[in-house]
């Protein structure tokens, strides 16, 4: 018999989850912004009962970064992900999903428990210092589902949980992602033009993780205060990201002060020079 469509308010069955090694208690805030990563819902990387979640992260993996063709080796989800940092996520129960989501998730009728539907992984660099490096969400892909800010939310949580005070992260000119990393505040650029990268389009950026970044990421308040932008890259333009690049070398320091300027066709990013 065809399951319901989503009648209920999908965002209030949200429910957080964390993977990663040990015993996250006391090194992470289990209650981010008061809500609780329940212990049931924290998964030890080296646990065999933690393969079926991996099983599910990975199809959320190849449903969203797949078709930006970066789909990750499922190896690194535990050698680069689970284990030397953390998987922090939301999930729905199998039980309340529409068919239509069943279905793109490659659900069976028998499947039951929790279906990832976004996660934030991370790697620590040093204390309170973390490399963002996947952020991945549902939203788009099963719209049925009336998911909200879920990105952004979910960056903002496992930001707080991880207790991360400055972030790290790489990701191109011309990525949806930057309009929920530059909700967070201004984006210190550490490179502009990466050929060490598989795509080197990348930017690499450093972020001051504060309250303020935090909330308005989660719907509250306005952005955090940035200085004015001196110019604008367009998201295309290779060439002005080689000339920042030399001028980065050189010593002068960049920083991405708001969301990407979007025109007909074009896409811009705002840069200020900073001291
Ligand atoms: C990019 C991605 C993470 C966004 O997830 P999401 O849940 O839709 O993100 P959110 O709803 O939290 O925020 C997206 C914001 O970007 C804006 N946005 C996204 N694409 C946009 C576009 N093309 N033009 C204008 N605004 C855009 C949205 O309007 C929204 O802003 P708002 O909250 O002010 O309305 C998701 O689509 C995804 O997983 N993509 C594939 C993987 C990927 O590229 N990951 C990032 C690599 S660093």
């Amino acid at each position: 018999m065809p399951r319901a469509a989503a009648t209920r308010d999908m965002n209030t069955l949200l429910e957080p989850f964390l993977v990663t090694r040990g015993d996250p208690a006391g090194r992470y805030d289990l209650e981010p912004f008061g809500l609780t990563v329940s212990p049931g819902l924290c998964y030890e990387a080296t646990r065999s009962a933690t393969g079926a979640v991996i099983d599910r992260l990975v199809k959320l993996d190849s449903l969203t970064f797949g078709p930006e063709g970066m789909p990750m080796p499922r190896w690194m989800f535990y050698e680069l992900a689970a284990f030397p940092g953390a998987i922090f996520g939301f999930g729905l129960d199998a039980g309340v999903l529409p068919d239509a989501s069943r279905e793109r998730l490659g659900l069976g009728d028998g499947d039951r428990g929790l279906v990832p539907v976004s996660m934030y992984i991370a790697i620590p660099i040093m204390p309170r210092v973390w490399c963002g490096h996947n952020l991945a969400s549902l939203k788009r892909v099963l719209p049925e589902l009336g998911l909200r800010r879920l990105a952004s939310r979910t960056k903002a949580f496992a930001l707080r949980c991880l207790r991360c005070e400055q972030q790290i992260g790489a990701t191109q000119w011309d990525s949806d992602a930057l309009f929920v990393h530059a909700k967070f505040g201004v984006l210190e650029l550490l490179s502009a033009w990466t050929p060490a990268h598989e795509f080197p389009a990348t930017l690499t950026y450093r972020l001051d993780v504060t309250e303020a970044g935090l909330r308005h990421a989660l719907g509250e308040g306005g952005p955090p205060t940035a200085p004015p932008a001196d110019f604008e890259i367009d998201a295309d333009d290779h060439a002005a990201m080689r000339t920042l690049q030399t001028r980065i070398e050189a010593g002068e320091r960049f920083a991405i002060t708001g969301k990407p300027r979007v025109g007909e066709g074009t896409r811009r990013i705002p840069i200020a020079r900073i001291d």
